[in-house]
């Protein structure tokens, strides 16, 4: 059967902004967030402490984090990489962090300077002390359905590392489509493989891309095995700046209109949903690509 209710973890402020080409000011960032919790998102990631140079288009988190202590009774994790990124985080006060590994070499590489095996190093101290200061931690695995530069990945791999970061101690484990390739039969068989291994489907979400418009179909695959927290990016932004050929996340707004239809609650008023990401369009330059937003606005 299907959940009754599903988490949606909202990343557009995040990894949509972050693959965006020009940069967007500050405060509209900081509305865009304040516009997203309004609009019912109970979790929406704000930003990344990651090095400025890698992601020029996310340096402003020092100053953004703070504009957004205002919002009340909303989870706002941050992406952080390594202990530099984690001491930032601290020092302004954030609550949930998440780390991000990669189940291949080749994207490890590009996307961390580091091995798998160096980035889980580089993590293990950074989970454990986010978890003594009480700080919730989301590990996020990436290229687990293929990889641009390695083609397709072998199930046994995935599963590998998945586990070493659980094993971590993460709270939580993010299955991430970087570049949008799965197909709902091989969601099941990483869940089914995943939870052989003892990675409990109560602690996955799933992080699609709708590179081939799969993300959807995916969803519901997973939603059938039980997962419950699904990532999606207001409007369809996204995409990740060290992955060729990754575009947006599965939209916010497609995945509300399909959860809806299913009668399963999300709290999100799509309405102002759309409305927020219609707006934020306008600051881009650019339509959104959702089909929902595009029917919902009328453009
Ligand atoms: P590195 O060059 O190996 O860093 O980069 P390092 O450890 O050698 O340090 C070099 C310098 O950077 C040092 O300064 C550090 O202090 C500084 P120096 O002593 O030379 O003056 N530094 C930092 N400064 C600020 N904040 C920090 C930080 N760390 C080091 N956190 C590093 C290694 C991990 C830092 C770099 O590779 C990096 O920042 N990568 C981030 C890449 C990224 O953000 N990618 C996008 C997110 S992942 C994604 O989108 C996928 C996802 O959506 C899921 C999916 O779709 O699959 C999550
Ligand atoms: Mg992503």
């Amino acid at each position: 059967g299907l959940p009754a209710r599903v988490r949606i973890h909202e990343v557009g402020a995040r990894d949509g902004l972050q693959n965006e080409k020009a940069t967007v000011p500050t405060a509209v960032k900081a509305e865009f967030v304040h516009r997203l919790a309004a609009a019912g998102l109970g979790t929406v990631e704000a930003t990344s402490f990651v090095h400025p140079k890698w992601v020029p288009q996310l340096a402003d988190a020092k100053a953004l984090f703070p504009q957004l202590q205002d919002i009340e009774g909303v989870h706002l994790p941050v992406l952080v990489p390594n202990e530099r990124g984690l001491d930032r985080a601290l020092d302004l006060g954030a609550r949930r962090i998440a780390v991000f590994g990669s189940a291949t070499e080749s994207f490890a590489r590009r996307n961390l300077n580091r091995s798998v095996a160096e980035s889980l190093a580089m993590f293990a101290p950074v989970v454990a002390r986010a978890k003594d200061a009480g700080v919730h931690v989301r590990g996020y695995l990436s290229m687990c359905f293929g990889d641009p530069w390695e083609g397709p990945v072998a199930l046994g791999q995935v599963v590998r590392v998945a586990k070493e970061l659980m094993d971590l101690g993460c709270d939580e484990l993010s299955l991430g489509d970087t570049i949008g390739v799965a197909t709902p039969g091989h969601v099941s068989a990483l869940l089914t493989g995943l939870n052989e291994a003892g990675v409990g489907t109560e602690t996955i979400g799933v992080h699609f891309h709708d590179t081939y418009g799969q993300a959807l179909s995916n969803t519901l695959a997973a939603l059938q095995y039980g997962v419950t927290t699904v990532d999606a990016s207001a409007g369809g932004l996204g995409g990740c700046p060290y992955a060729k050929s990754a575009t947006g996340n599965l939209a916010t707004e497609d995945l509300v209109w399909m959860l809806h239809g299913l009668g399963i609650e999300t709290g999100v008023d799509l309405a102002a949903l759309t409305a927020t990401s219609v707006w934020l369009a306008g600051h881009l330059g650019r339509p959104s690509p959702s089909r929902t937003v595009r029917a919902l606005a009328g453009a």
